[in-house]
């Protein structure tokens, strides 16, 4: 008997898990182009560390934008499953990381940040604790999405885990 209740609780409890966990949510996408494959993690949200724990869990690394041409992939792809309708703003970590003043590197590949596409008046530091890169909606320039500075432990950022190898778990990505 008490068996069975400590069972039930625990289907309860991982039924009403929401944060970014090992409950994932339901089934997104993969977004392959090229050799590239994403995950969109669009139903979780959580801080810098957890969508990493989460990507590395999966075989993968948090987001880095190499060029342009991939920058304006991810935006309009993730336009098309953003939900343009409720005019909310969204958040996206990547794996962006301020190193020191304002060099900035994409932790995922160890390389500096090249191409860049930050928001008018960012990356401001503000407070002197911005030091993760995340992409910004914001409704107000629809069919735009750019790049700012955050501190990392924000527990309401959305992610995009990427890999170029074959090793990602995909499978379990759900
Ligand atoms: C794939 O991404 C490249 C940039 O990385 C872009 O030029 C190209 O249009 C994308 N392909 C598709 C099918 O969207
Ligand atoms: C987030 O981290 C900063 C330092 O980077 C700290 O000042 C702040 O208190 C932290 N906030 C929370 C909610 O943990
Ligand atoms: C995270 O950021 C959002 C908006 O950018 C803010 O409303 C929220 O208070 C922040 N949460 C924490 C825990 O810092």
């Amino acid at each position: 008997m008490l068996l069975f209740i400590f069972v039930i609780a625990f289907l309860l409890g991982e039924g009403c898990t929401s944060a970014l966990g090992t409950d994932l949510g339901p089934k997104m996408p993969l977004i392959v182009n090229g050799s590239r494959t994403y995950y969109y993690g669009l139903t979780h949200q959580g801080t810098a560390v957890q969508a990493e724990s989460f990507c590395r869990k999966h075989n993968m690394d948090l987001l880095s934008i190499e060029t342009q041409e991939e920058h304006l992939f991810l935006q309009q792809s993730l336009l098309s499953y953003l939900d343009l309708n409720t005019a909310q703003q969204t958040f996206i970590w990547t794996s962006g990381k301020r190193v020191d003043g304002d060099r900035w590197i994409w932790e995922a590949t160890g390389r500096p940040v090249h191409y860049k596409n930050w928001w008018a008046e960012q990356p401001d530091n503000d407070g002197g604790i911005e030091n993760c890169l995340e992409l910004w909606y914001k409704p107000e320039f629809p069919g735009q999405i750019k790049w700012n500075d955050i501190y990392c432990n924000n527990t309401s950022r959305y992610f995009i885990c990427e890999y170029n190898n074959k090793d990602a778990n995909i499978d379990n990505v759900y």
